[in-house]
């Protein structure tokens, strides 16, 4: 039994996400957590809303609200939709929190205190017409790296860059859109990234093991050298500096991207305040994140879009190695590429795509969460359409694994009543049949240790596969009707395949797999682990006359009815202008 920490890119409080932001980092952290649980290991699944920054002041003044209640009623409309998407997190906190701004002035204490920061007068664009200083992402123009029109005064979405406002080539308020902008000075804080260059390349080296995707894209910014980046903004929400240690930067703001992923830090400590690791919390926490106290033995693993990967590689380590304390860093990092729509963006400001709230409305939670992951954005973009999603559910939820565990229950039911069968004892065809399972569980959680989804998918596809082709090379329904002992012999193989499914597809369809195995009330799998054991424990349970219970259809097929109303209502690659 081994300790995983696992963290998912926290997502900005602005709105309901959509599909995308779902499966480049909640989604499959979670897959993960289920499984290392499953495995028997020791799990903390951390997630938080990101609640600062311009897209919780943007997101507040296009609903008239004030920002702190904005934060906390979209906060808990997030938390709610997570759950009912099966997310089993065992905290989702909030970069708001009290924890997160103990943590953020702490962190920024020692920073300054090991010599990582220093004040500088800075030039900040301030817009005439709006009356304020603009941060980052209020500032538009074209990106000096790439040419791109419509970059962020944070980042150009085009090529990746990290920018700062004044970097933009013909710049324009976000706001108001004049380009009557000034710039003027302001004093800020900033962390001396370069003076942490070296360390974090001799850490970055030591992670052979990370995905080319982000060790590129580490190397990348490191071999451009890596710059001193401003921590403070002039917002007035935010984490406040604290005056005492900072006095030039006193009335200011922490930069969202300082303390956003301490956020991983304040959610556990939210986690260990409400005593869920123990009667002692700063044990609890320390256990998790102070390798002097234990988390030396936990493996960290990460999830997020690949637009968050220099912040994770680069910018988030540099605060915990120059704090000059002993802070657990990533081992593993997972990135994703995009999820487009027909090709198209999914856009949270235009509302195109599919939301996390649609999505509920239209079907329940596994059936996105197995058509995501089997489609995930691994090596390369994804496309969502209606007729990839509809023949995720129909040929595979439907027409495999719920095929293969309908046609059993029937046949029990129907011959047997509904008690595990007695007959004949196993022969041949069942070694074989558990040889092959074999097989294919130990792809299907190879795959899952390499963070690998689509090839986790395909393996648990495979496994589901099994069940079908053994019923059809046995044939129970023929069988019967000569030698009822054979048959008998099929089928309890038959269900003690079916509850080895619903142990091994629980990461995936945890809601199916839980109405699956309660179908086996006699059964001893709360003790089964998602490993190699797991076939010689579903082959030797299910004794002959322990009761079955019909779990009734696991899923429902979709009609060409219903995906062309939802291609129709959500809009589709007609109306995309392809
Ligand atoms: O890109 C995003 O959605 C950010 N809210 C991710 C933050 S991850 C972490 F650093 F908090
Ligand atoms: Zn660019």
């Amino acid at each position: 039994m081994a300790r995983h920490l696992i963290t998912s890119a926290l997502p900005y409080i602005n709105g309901v996400k959509h599909l995308g932001n779902l499966v480049g980092s909640m989604l499959p952290a979670d897959v993960y957590a289920r499984y290392l649980r499953s495995a028997g290991h020791e799990v903390l699944a951390i997630c938080a809303t990101d609640e600062h920054g311009t897209p919780a002041e943007l997101g507040a003044l296009a609903e008239d609200m004030d920002v702190a209640e904005y934060c906390a009623r979209h906060h808990e409309t997030q938390r709610e939709l997570g759950e009912r998407f099966g997310l089993s997190w065992d905290w989702f906190g909030r970069t708001s929190s009290p924890q997160n701004h103990e943590l953020t002035a702490h962190l920024a204490r020692r920073l300054k205190a090991e010599g990582y920061t220093e004040t500088r007068t800075t030039s900040q664009v301030y817009s005439v017409a709006d009356g304020r200083f603009l941060p980052d992402r209020y500032v538009i123009g074209t990106c000096p790296n790439c040419g791109y029109d419509r970059a962020r005064g944070d980042q150009c979405e085009n090529c990746g860059k990290q920018l700062d406002p004044t970097d933009l080539l013909e710049p324009r308020s976000a706001l108001s859109g004049s380009t009557e902008l000034e710039v003027r000075d302001s004093a800020h804080v900033f962390l001396l990234q370069s003076k942490l260059a070296d360390r974090l390349r001799k850490w970055v080296d030591s992670k052979s093991d990370w995905p080319n995707l982000t060790r590129s894209i580490a190397y990348k910014w490191l071999d451009e050298g890596l710059e001193d980046r401003g921590i403070t903004r002039d917002l007035s929400w935010g984490i406040p500096v604290d005056p005492d240690d900072f006095p030039e930067a006193a009335g200011k703001v922490w930069y969202v991207w300082f303390d956003a992923p301490i956020g991983y830090l304040g959610a556990t400590r939210e986690w260990a305040d409400a005593g869920l690791g123990g009667d002692d919390p700063r044990a609890a926490f320390d256990r998790w994140w102070r390798t002097g106290a234990g988390a030396d033995e936990v493996t960290y693993t990460q999830f997020m879009g690949k637009d968050n990967v220099p912040f994770h590689t680069l910018s988030f380590p540099a605060t915990l190695l120059g704090s000059g304390e002993d802070w657990l860093l990533v081992d593993r990092l997972k990135s994703f590429n995009w999820l487009t729509y027909y090709g198209g963006k999914f856009s949270t400001s235009e509302g195109r795509g599919v939301f996390m709230s649609d999505a509920l409305e239209l079907l329940p939670g596994d059936y996105w969460r197995w058509y995501l992951m089997a489609n995930a954005p691994e090596s390369d973009d994804a496309s969502f359409t209606w007729e990839l999603f509809g023949d995720a559910v129909n040929k595979d939820l439907v027409g495999t694994f719920g095929n293969f565990v309908n046609r059993t229950a029937t046949q029990v039911v129907r011959h047997f009543g509904e008690v595990v069968p007695d007959g004949d004892p196993d022969g041949a065809a069942e070694d074989l049949l558990w040889e092959r399972v074999g097989e294919r569980l130990r792809d299907y959680t190879d795959a899952l240790d390499q963070l690998q989804f689509r090839r986790s998918a395909a393996a648990l596809r495979a496994l589901w596969a099994e069940g079908n082709v053994y019923l059809e090379e046995r044939e129970p329904w023929r069988v019967v009707k000569e030698d009822p002992g054979g048959a008998a012999c099929i089928l309890r193989n038959a269900l003690r395949l079916a509850l080895l499914h619903a142990v091994a597809s629980e990461p995936f369809v945890p809601e199916a797999s839980r109405r699956l195995a309660e179908a086996f009330p006699d059964a001893a799998h709360t003790g089964f682990t998602l490993d190699a054991t797991l076939v010689d424990d579903a082959r030797g349970s299910l004794a002959p006359g322990d009761r079955f219970s019909p779990p009734g259809l696991l899923f429902t097929k979709l009609s060409s009815e219903d995906l062309a109303a939802w291609e129709d209502r959500f809009g589709g690659g007609d109306d995309l202008g392809r």
